[in-house]
């Protein structure tokens, strides 16, 4: 009897769930859960008919065959599909197999459930664009909205319908390899690049057969892990936890995220995947979200070594209690959740609401009408790394390009020079310049560096040498480098890092350059002499390269750009393009400054070279090698004095600030407008500088634009000494300017009480 019935339910609501179930708005996210709407009463009506065993097989992901993104874990799951015994698959790719998958789960298992499939995709499907943090240094979140919608296309139109991103950590700690895959060290930054990748892969109606589930990850607090250690524990005090490291998750929210993933790492000694207080009273009684929780990968077995779960079982039954809903690869849940299930009630609940969380997003993303989802070979081979799409990745790349340096306008090249040296194991490299975690790129549909100078410039000969290995110490291979650039009208070397250095499990203890490579900078710089010598960097977090900041007329941090990595690079160097991006992350000058980013508090002692008892090191210099936010041009801004609209409002009160910026430059180009503010005095300690407003615009030469920003009382706030979030009268600071180094202030005060936005969240557990 079961099959007919929820057949005829399929045939009665699918209809309302191909028109489409909007992405749930903030406003609404709140909003007590109700039977009323049709996706609640479609998923309670499929939950009856489940037996436990069939309800934990919604709650199981298993992994594709031979995939491996963590631990090795237990593989094979066609039998369980049929079974009724799995709701969701990570890493199956290729639409013809994914539709086979789906057939079977569709027409052969008991009820019928389509299955979701997934894929981490990261910064692209086929068609790549800059890893994320290059995204954000192109401080433009609309590309980053468009890019996402590309690959939410490409991914869709080739079966998957979940991803597991954005990945919206904060980081402050570039030891930490997954630096690369999140939006920088500002809340601010992260919080409007959360939205507009949640907006771009899910697009307006998750049924659409172009949206996919977007993932917020990690829940909450993995870009602290000491010492930059990946999966190491973190320490952050309540205040930090709730200012620096949940605003783009509740960005994130906001915009309709419809799933959250919780971090490995423990938050001063408590796993989130063991954490009621972190997944239900924050995540979903403070912050309102409504959708699926799913395990990172193991993350439930690992519950053991964390030594919070003494068996498989205790794991599950503390992962099912905490909200986690989806079980990810280790079979925890499959394992032994139905026994314990059937002598406890309790157990049985947080079940049925954890499957019904699966079944609305199943519901939501249209697949019980369409459990394809739209996926054919006909749309993949349509969609997949289109002209189109390449093209995007293009201008995508150009606008993550940041210009650290450019002495004697040794930028752009000459397009007349006869000869150029291209330098460098990584010039060469296309599964490098791809980047981390691009599981559907191929190397082989990359333009490296090598290949894009040469595409720019047909009649120029080029000359390759690598010089050395990325990674190590060998530098046998430095000589015969030297002999190309010694024949050369001008050298590109390109350093960094490894592709494949970067990213998960990728933390190094010494972001310096390694031996080889220093080795290989030092002999090409003395030997260019006054010949124009560019490094390009290709890298996935901040590099301390003090001796190049202070020997090389010329820097362009490229990053790991994607597809067209190499076409970016040539258009900067020969100047078909002026770069405009911005570091959304500081650069230090040694490993051993770090963390060092620009929000830091200020002290009693704040840094004052020329006074010893002051906040610093006596064997560096305070200031990092490059600030947050900055980046040169081709061409020149100057900015005006910032105006604020009033000198003194009540804390409900907004005020704007206006801006006026001129290219007084030789080019048209972009230039990315920076608003940071300070509370001067508060009843805590406060940033010295944070950045509440950016805008990137585009200058013809000769051209001034003013653009207004507005800020209220939520720019203003902050968690008091009770952790109220309040706005507190006095006098504040606003500095505009091109970097967070480079700014010119305004003023402005608040007048009369305290304004309390917000009582203090649950206290932290
Ligand atoms: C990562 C997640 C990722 C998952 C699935 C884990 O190792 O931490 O970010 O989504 O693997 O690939």
């Amino acid at each position: 009897m079961r099959k007919p019935m929820i057949r005829s339910l399929i045939v009665v609501l699918a209809a309302s769930a191909c028109s489409g179930a909007r992405v749930a708005p903030s406003a609404s996210a709140t909003a007590p859960r109700t039977l009323t709407s049709p996706a609640d009463r479609f998923a309670d009506s499929v939950l009856a008919l489940l037996s436990l065993e069939e309800k934990v097989g919604q709650l199981t992901m298993s992994p594709a065959e031979g995939l491996q993104t963590g631990p090795h874990v237990p593989q094979g799951s066609a039998a369980q599909v049929k079974q009724g015994l799995i709701g969701s698959i990570i890493g199956v790719t290729g639409v013809a197999r994914i539709r086979a998958m789906q057939r079977v789960a569709v027409e052969e298992s008991p009820h019928r459930i389509p299955l979701l499939f997934s894929l981490d995709v990261i910064h692209g499907y086929r068609t790549n664009f800059p890893v994320p943090l290059a995204e954000a240094a192109s401080f433009d979140p609309a590309l980053a909205e468009a890019d996402a919608r590309i690959a939410a296309d490409e991914a869709t139109a080739n079966g998957i319908v979940w991803n597991f991103a954005p990945m919206v950590d904060i980081a402050r700690d570039p030891r930490w390899g997954r630096i690369v895959e999140g939006a920088g060290e500002e809340p601010y930054v992260g919080s409007v690049f959360a939205a507009a990748r949640v907006r771009g892969f899910q697009g307006a109606h998750l049924s659409d057969s172009a949206s996919m589930l977007a993932t917020a990850k990690h829940f909450v607090g993995y870009g602290a892990s000491e010492g930059g250690r990946d999966y190491a524990t973190a320490e952050i005090s309540e205040r930090t936890f709730w200012e620096t490291y949940i605003p783009p998750f509740k960005s994130a929210i906001d915009a309709g995220v419809g799933a959250v993933m919780p971090a490995f790492s423990a938050v001063n000694g408590s796993p989130p995947h063991a954490s009621a207080w972190m997944l239900r009273d924050v995540l979903r009684e403070r912050l309102g979200f409504k959708g699926v929780v799913v395990s990172d990968w193991s993350a439930l077995e690992e519950l053991l070594p964390h030594g919070v779960a003494g068996t498989r079982g205790d794991a599950a039954k503390l992962g099912i209690r905490a909200g986690v809903d989806v079980d990810m690869a280790d079979h925890v849940y499959s394992d032994s959740l139905a026994f314990y299930a059937r002598t406890d009630s309790a157990l049985r609940r947080d079940i049925d609401a954890s499957v019904l969380n699966v079944l609305r997003a199943k519901y939501a993303l249209g697949l019980f009408a369409d459990p394809y989802h739209g996926a054919s070979e006909a749309r993949a081979s349509r969609v997949t790394l289109s002209a189109a799409h390449v093209a995007a990745a293009r201008t995508a790349a150009r606008e993550a390009i940041v210009l650290l340096k450019n002495e004697r306008s040794t930028l752009p090249l000459r397009r007349d020079i006869k000869s150029l040296a291209v330098i460098g194991e990584l010039a060469a490299d296309a599964r490098s310049s791809l980047g981390p975690w691009s599981i559907a790129g191929r190397a082989s549909d990359e333009v490296t560096v090598l290949d894009g100078l040469r595409n720019a410039n047909p009649s120029m000969e080029v000359r390759y040498a690598p010089g050395a290995h990325a990674g190590g110490a060998d530098t046998s291979r430095v000589h015969d480098a030297e002999e190309v650039a010694r024949g050369a009208d001008a050298i590109v070397l390109v350093l960094g890092e490894d592709g494949e250095r970067t990213g998960e499990a990728e933390s190094r203890a010494s972001i310096e350059l390694p031996f080889a490579q220093m080795q290989l900078a030092q002999r090409i710089t003395r030997l260019a002499g006054s010949k124009p010598l560019v490094v390009v960097l290709m890298n996935g977090r901040p590099l301390a390269i003090p001796w190049i900041a202070d020997s090389v007329p010329a820097i362009v941090e490229g990053w790991y750009l994607g597809t067209t990595h190499g076409d970016a690079i040539a258009d900067v160097l020969f100047g078909a393009y002026s770069p405009g991006g911005k570091l959304p992350v500081t650069f230090p000058r040694a490993t051993g400054q770090v963390p060092e980013y620009l929000a830091h508090m200020n002290t009693g002692r704040p840094t004052n070279p020329k006074d010893k008892y002051t906040t610093g090191y006596n064997d560096l210099s305070p200031a990092p090698l490059y600030p947050f936010g900055f980046g040169l041009s081709y061409s020149a801004f100057r900015y005006a004095a910032p105006r604020v609209s009033r000198d003194s409002i009540r804390a409900r009160d907004s005020l704007s600030v206006a801006i006026t910026v001129s290219n007084v430059g030789a080019r048209d180009a972009d230039e990315v407008v920076q608003l940071y503010l300070r509370d001067d005095v508060a009843s805590v300690a406060r940033p010295v500088k944070q950045l509440v407003r950016f805008r990137r615009v585009h200058l013809r030469t000769g051209a001034s634009e003013t653009v207004t920003f507005t800020l209220g009382a939520q720019d203003l706030a902050f968690y008091d000494l009770h952790l109220r979030r309040v706005v507190e009268p006095g006098t504040f600071t606003l500095f505009a300017g091109t970097s967070s180094a480079s700014t010119q202030e305004a003023h402005f005060t608040v007048t009369g009480d305290t304004l309390v936005l917000a009582d203090p969240p649950p206290r932290m557990q």
